[in-house]
C-alpha cells in the first residue's frame, strides 16, 4: 500500500487528479469507479479544471458508482445518479449513459445487483476505483461486519452513517434506511484503487483500515489484500497513522528516484 500524506485537503485534491490523469493518459477509454461524498468532490473539480484548460481528455472514460441509495424518486437531489451527474458527467463532458449506478429504484432488487456487477464485467473491469471512507471505516457501503467477500447487494446502512449523510437532505428522517453498493470483493476487483481522506474525523478510520488488523469490523482494511492501492490523506486525516515518518521517508526516495530518471 502506498501511503502519501500531504499538508492540506487542497493538495489531496491534487494529488489524487494526478493520479487519475495518469491513468487516464496511459488509457483514454479508462473506466473508473467513482465515489459520492465530500471526499472526492475536489478531486472530480480539479479534473475538471484540467480537461476544460485542455490539459486532459476526459470524454472518452467510462465510470461505475460504487452505490446508490434505494427507495429515493429518480431525480432526487441526493441520489448518486443526480449527485454524479451534477459533480462528474457534465463537468467532465461525458456523453449521456457513461456513468452508470445501480438502480435503486427497481422493484426487483436483487436482480439490478447482478445487473450492475454484469456490467461492470462488460466493460473490461474498473481499471481505477476512486474511494472515500467512512468514519466507521466503510468504503462504498460496505458498514462494519460486512463479509469480506461480498459483492453488489442490499445493504442496510449504519446509524453513524445516515448521521453523516443527514447533511444531504432536507429532513434527517429522508436519509434511506437501505442502499445497493458494491461489494468488498467488487471493490477488490478493480485493477488499481486510490483512497482519499481528509479531515480529523477519518483520523481512526484510516489508520485502522491501513495499520489495523484486518478485519470486517474495518470494511476497509480489505484494501490490505489489495496489490495496487494509493491512500492520499492530509495530515488530519493521518493523526492516527503510526509510520508516518516511513510514508514520507519512501515517497521522498521516490520522488528522488523519479528526477534521476527524467
Ligand atoms: C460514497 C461512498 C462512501 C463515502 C464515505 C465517505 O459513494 O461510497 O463510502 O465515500 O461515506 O463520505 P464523505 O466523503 O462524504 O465523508
Amino acid at each position: 500500500m502506498e501511503v502519501i500524506v500531504l499538508p492540506t485537503a487542497a493538495d489531496v485534491d491534487m494529488r489524487a487528479a494526478d493520479v487519475v490523469a495518469a491513468q487516464v493518459s496511459r488509457r483514454s477509454d479508462t473506466v473508473l469507479g467513482v465515489a459520492t461524498g465530500s471526499s472526492p468532490l475536489g478531486t472530480y473539480r480539479e479534473l475538471a479544471r484540467r480537461q476544460h484548460e485542455g490539459e486532459l481528455d476526459l470524454t472518452r472514460i467510462s465510470c461505475f458508482a460504487l452505490d446508490e441509495y434505494v427507495g429515493l424518486p429518480v431525480g432526487h437531489p441526493a441520489c448518486y445518479a443526480s449527485v454524479l451527474e451534477r459533480e462528474l458527467a457534465r463537468p467532465f463532458g461525458l456523453p449521456k449513459g457513461r456513468v452508470r449506478v445501480p438502480d435503486g429504484s427497481r422493484p426487483d432488487l436483487e436482480r439490478a445487483c447482478c445487473d450492475y456487477e454484469e456490467a461492470i464485467a462488460r466493460s473490461g473491469g474498473i481499471d481505477l476505483q476512486i474511494l472515500g471512507i467512512g468514519a466507521n471505516g466503510h468504503i462504498g457501503f460496505n458498514e462494519p461486519t460486512s463479509s469480506l467477500s461480498s459483492r453488489t447487494r442490499v445493504k442496510a446502512l449504519s446509524a453513524q452513517t445516515r448521521l453523516d449523510n443527514a447533511r444531504f437532505f432536507d429532513d434527517p428522517a429522508d436519509v434511506p434506511t437501505h442502499c445497493l453498493t458494491q461489494g468488498l470483493d467488487t471493490i477488490l476487483e478493480a485493477r488499481r484503487v486510490l483512497l482519499v481522506a481528509q479531515g480529523e474525523h477519518k483520523a481512526d478510520a484510516v489508520a485502522a483500515a491501513v495499520e489495523g488488523p484486518v478485519s470486517a469490523m474495518c470494511p476497509a482494511s480489505v484494501l490490505q489484500f489489495h496489490r495496487a492501492v494509493t491512500v492520499v490523506v492530509d495530515e488530519a486525516a493521518a493523526a492516527g497513522l503510526a509510520l508516518t515518518d516511513y510514508y514520507r521517508f519512501v515517497a521522498d526516495a521516490e520522488h528522488r528516484l523519479r528526477q534521476e530518471d527524467a
